[in-house]
């Protein structure tokens, strides 16, 4: 009898870790899908060319392995990791040392609604649509100057500063753009 609860209870819990993974996954419009080991590292020696200082913001931070690769490669800087879904943002909340790291945060938020004010670098990893509605709110909300890393996704229109073909199985991109190039006013 206690047996058959204990695992009424694992597979509940299971079936509910899965559910709000799916459920993110539709609403948002991507699942946590991990950049590689590769990727981050070519992020970072990216970023190693110009002084990072000030808030890297992650947007959409998944399960967290970019965020404390950016808040260990950049100790002066504050990374802060934006998330929406509750079982990513836990995860990556708890491998991350449960906010022990004294230059990293994680935020359970959802990045359209997060001020984008005081950010000096912008990294993300999203999809066409997103891309395209955070352009506006970076023009009106980011400073001149602020670095945005994009992994796969170009932003619609606007001229990248760099782009780095990484290849492998998704063929993938990393475009790098700085706030006020892409300026029309
Ligand atoms: C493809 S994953 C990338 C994760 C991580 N940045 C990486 O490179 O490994 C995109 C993440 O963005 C999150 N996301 C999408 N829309 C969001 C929103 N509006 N607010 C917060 N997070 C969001 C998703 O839940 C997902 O975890």
């Amino acid at each position: 009898m206690v047996e058959a609860v204990t695992v009424i209870m694992i597979l509940g819990g299971f079936g509910c870790v899965v559910v709000s993974i799916v459920y993110f996954s539709i609403a948002n419009g991507i699942s946590p899908m991990p950049s590689t080991p590769k990727t981050v590292r070519a992020m970072i020696a990216l970023l190693n060319e110009g002084e990072i200082g000030g808030q890297i913001l992650e947007l959409g931070s998944g399960w967290g392995h970019v965020a404390v690769a950016l808040a260990m490669a950049f100790p002066s800087a504050k990374v802060v990791a934006i998330e929406n879904s509750w079982i990513p943002f836990w995860v990556s909340w708890l491998l991350s040392g449960a906010g022990l790291r004294k230059n990293l945060s994680f935020q359970r938020a959802d990045f359209y609604q997060f001020p984008l004010v005081e950010a000096d670098v912008l990294v993300c990893y999203l999809f066409p649509g997103a891309m395209d509605r955070l352009q506006d709110k970076i023009l009106r909300e980011c400073k001149d100057g602020c670095i945005i890393v994009s992994n796969t996704f170009a932003m619609p229109g606007w001229t990248a500063m760099r782009q780095i073909r990484l290849g492998g199985l998704w063929n993938t991109h990393l475009y790098v753009y700085r706030v006020g190039e892409n300026r029309t006013e």
